[in-house]
């Protein structure tokens, strides 16, 4: 499946999150703040406290330019201008999240902070050295080329810049057919162990690696996750149509599953440029 055809049917959208948050707000959507979006526009496992976790690594402060890399609809990206008042650029490739995503920053007066551009993360159209930090989240395992976007991220920051990142990682039981279906469900590619990317991050430039494997701890998450969605089926299927919602189902369902048997999991990697 192409990167953009899955997100065009995502049930995380730009719709949803306001829809969400206008339940929230007896349909008021007046006068919203970031923290009015926060719990909805986050599309990544762990929530604010994962982006306060590589905000750190990527040692991201005020005075920080910071390049979110596959930023959705900028949700992290306003959680970091908001709470570490740095700017930052949140580039996107999907036009309908690029678009929504720059929405949402006006609709919560974030614009002049975060700026959000359209662009593929193996082709970043930045100058050398434009960014103090690079950060991105859940993002790079639809990436087929990890090593160009990896060398790009170093292109772009300054000598001695940061980049934080995490993403699924493949354990050593993965099976070819369960690569394949997830490339054919979720559009999902080249998937990397540990230290597939270690050694990707080193080629790409970076030094200093680190490495944390969070497979335990996105277990929990995942479980919890898929928890939430079925008890969200009768209102997510009124809202998406039964046939859209039960496709999302079985196909996240198979991903927790693999999840669940310690065949996919979660890591966590910063360096330095
Ligand atoms: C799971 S979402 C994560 C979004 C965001 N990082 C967050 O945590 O809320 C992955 C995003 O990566 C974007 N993406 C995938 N491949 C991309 C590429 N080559 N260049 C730019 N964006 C890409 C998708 O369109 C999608 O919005």
């Amino acid at each position: 499946m192409r990167v953009d055809d899955f997100y065009d049917r995502h049930p995380i959208s730009e719709h949803e999150v306001l829809a969400a948050v206008a339940r929230r707000r007896g349909g008021d959507l007046s006068q919203l703040s970031p923290d009015d979006l926060f719990e909805f526009d986050q599309d990544h496992y762990g929530g604010l406290q994962a982006v306060d976790e590589l905000a750190s690594r990527a040692g991201i402060a005020t005075a920080s330019h910071v390049l979110d890399v596959c930023a959705g609809l900028g949700g992290p990206a306003r959680f970091l201008a908001s709470r570490r008042r740095c700017r930052v650029l949140a580039l996107e490739h999907h036009a309908g999240r690029a678009a929504g995503a720059a929405r949402l920053n006006r609709l919560v007066g974030l614009d002049g902070q975060v700026r959000t551009v359209r662009g593929d993360a193996t082709a970043l159209p930045f100058r050398d050295g434009s960014f103090n930090a690079c950060v991105s989240q859940e993002a790079f395992l639809h990436v087929a080329d990890k090593l160009a976007a990896l060398a790009g991220c170093h292109r772009v920051l300054v000598p001695g810049g940061r980049l934080a990142f995490t993403d699924w990682i493949a354990h050593a039981t993965l099976g070819e057919r369960e690569r394949a279906r997830l490339a054919e469900w979720m559009a999902a590619t080249t998937l990397q162990s540990l230290e597939g990317y270690r050694a990707l991050l080193g080629r790409a430039g970076f030094v200093g690696v680190e490495s944390e494997d969070l497979s335990d701890e996105w277990r929990s998450i995942l479980r919890a996750r898929l928890a939430r969605l079925r008890a969200m089926r009768r209102d997510m299927a009124a809202r998406l149509g039964e046939a859209r919602f039960g496709e999302y189902e079985q196909l996240y369902a198979f991903f927790v599953g693999l999840v669940e048997e310690g065949k996919l999991g979660g890591g966590r990697f910063s360096g330095s440029a």
